[in-house]
């Protein structure tokens, strides 16, 4: 099914997410003449508005998130005309027909994007499906979370299946919208430098940090029932992950890419409650100062002590002939000193030093793939530095650099929601989350929260602004790791 919907429906319109991304995103894929030409978007959610009450509340949010060199009054103005408004209860089922009313004839197809508290997807896939806005032409997108843990997310799925068979359930992941993301898929499979090395016999271990610098951002109701590890490394960490360490798929499609994907998930080695204490780390960051600014500690921003974690680092492995022996370290956590995402894989180091007996020092290839906030490949090699060497041979590491700002510097960085957007709208699902990849997540993440229960791990604290607990950096720095910064 990858055919153009005629129509969009929202819930959540009013949410978060609808004003910081999916608003910003629409518009954007509209002023570049994107969207099917009559494609109508209805919002839905508790608020009362009534069509133009909504359209004022899109514009105010546009005002504030879009970015000023992409305001365009006209584009503006045909954006807004494409938005209606049905508020709707999903706890109830009696506003549906007046929302299925709203949204009118869906033969020419129709795509829903759920961006609701999870409590609520149930209810309203029932209500959905009760007047008919479940049908053959109908696919709907996931916003996380679905479930905190494997039983819950396979409840949610179930409650989806229902009425919506897996090819036309799209679940979003949004890191696998952002372009540097997709270009691990390029970097690996469009060159045929990497692959011969990418294996335990060529790499010695692979890195994976999401840092962040802000804290909770007023979301306590929400993260309090996840903590870093179901927020950031269950999903955006694990799916970088597989991209790293999948076998090349034999096309570019939904069902190659998420095959080896999955394969992957199911490979990865699972910690038991003995191990937990030893291959993962959790912290909850304290007062301290973020760029240059005074922040308060996560218990004193909730108002009560609370034991989630807002820190984890994981030793994990994948156990397939590939990967064996190689670790890979995951870490992320809000406020770190800055915002930086990459993947840095390590290669090993020449068998052999020539150079040793001349006062040379090696250091191994990395490659380090930058995916925020700048975008950047970049394979860190050794150079003979320049000069006559009379006291031996001076070697030191520089990059061989791929800016991506650089050298795609006429292109306009996109928000992963518009890609993702209009993958759905188009029923393109290769950049989506399937059924089987959700639950292998699930079951790595389960048995690493039952080995914290068994052992009773508390998360450390760790001042704002630092690098998180120092049994993070042991986690690595005990292998002779040192994380990349
Ligand atoms: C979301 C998490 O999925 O990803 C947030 O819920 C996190 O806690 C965000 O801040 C990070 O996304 P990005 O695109 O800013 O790296």
């Amino acid at each position: 099914m990858t055919q153009s919907v005629g129509k969009l429906l929202l819930f959540g319109a009013t949410g978060d997410l609808a004003q910081r991304m999916l608003l910003p995103s629409l518009y954007g894929l509209h002023a570049d003449g994107l969207l099917p030409a009559g494609l109508t978007i209805t919002g839905t959610a508790r608020s009362d508005h009534d069509d133009a009450g909504y359209r004022a509340f899109a514009k105010k949010a546009l005002d504030e998130f879009l970015p000023a060199d992409r305001k365009d009054e006209s584009a503006l103005g045909t954006f807004l005309d494409r938005l209606s408004y049905q508020p709707v209860d999903a706890t109830r089922q009696d506003g549906f027909p007046a929302l299925a009313e709203k949204v009118g004839d869906v033969s020419g197809g129709l795509a829903i994007f759920l961006s609701t508290a999870p409590f609520l997807f149930e209810p309203t896939i029932k209500g959905l499906e009760s007047v008919g806005l479940a049908g053959d032409t109908v696919r709907i997108g996931l916003e996380k979370p679905l479930g905190h843990d494997l039983a819950s997310s396979r409840e949610i799925n179930d409650a989806v299946a229902y009425a919506f068979p897996e090819d036309r359930t799209f679940r979003i992941d949004h890191y696998l919208g952002k372009e540097t993301v997709q270009n691990i898929l390029a970097l690996r499979f469009g060159n045929s430098l990497f692959e011969p090395v990418w294996n335990a016999r060529g790499i010695d271990h692979v890195q994976i940090t999401i840092a962040e610098t802000v804290g909770l951002e007023d979301r306590a109701g929400y993260y309090e029932t996840a903590g870093a590890l179901r927020d950031m490394v269950q999903n955006h960490m694990l799916q970088l992950l597989a991209l790293v360490a999948m076998e090349p798929p034999a096309r570019f499609d939904g069902t190659a890419i998420r095959d080896e994907k999955v394969k992957i998930l199911r490979s990865l080695r699972r910690i038991t409650p003995a191990e937990a204490p030893h291959l993962t780390v959790t912290g909850q960051y304290g007062a301290g100062a973020v760029d240059g600014k005074i922040v308060k500690g996560y218990d004193e921003e909730l108002g009560k002590d609370s034991n989630v974690e807002t820190f984890v680092a994981i030793k994990a492995h994948v156990d397939n002939w590939r990967w064996q022996g190689v670790p890979f370290y995951l870490r992320t956590g809000k406020r770190l000193p800055q915002r930086h995402s990459e993947i840095a894989i390590q290669f090993k180091g020449v068998p052999h030093s020539i150079f040793a007996d001349r006062g040379g020092l090696l250091q191994p290839n990395t490659l380090v793939i930058r995916l925020q906030p700048d975008e950047y490949v970049r394979l860190l090699v050794m150079a003979k530095q320049p000069g006559l060497d009379r006291d031996g041979i001076r070697l030191r590491e520089v990059p061989l650099n791929l800016s991506l700002d650089t050298e795609f510097a006429g292109t306009r960085r996109r928000i992963a929601y518009e890609r993702l957007l209009l993958d759905l709208i188009e029923g393109d699902p290769t950049l989506f989350v399937r059924r089987d990849e959700v639950e292998a997540q699930w079951q790595w993440i389960d048995a690493i929260r039952a080995g914290w229960e068994a052992n009773d791990i508390k998360p450390k604290p760790y001042p704002s602004g630092s690098w998180g607990p120092s049994a993070g950096i042991a986690l690595t720095e005990r292998d002779g790791v040192s994380w990349t910064e």
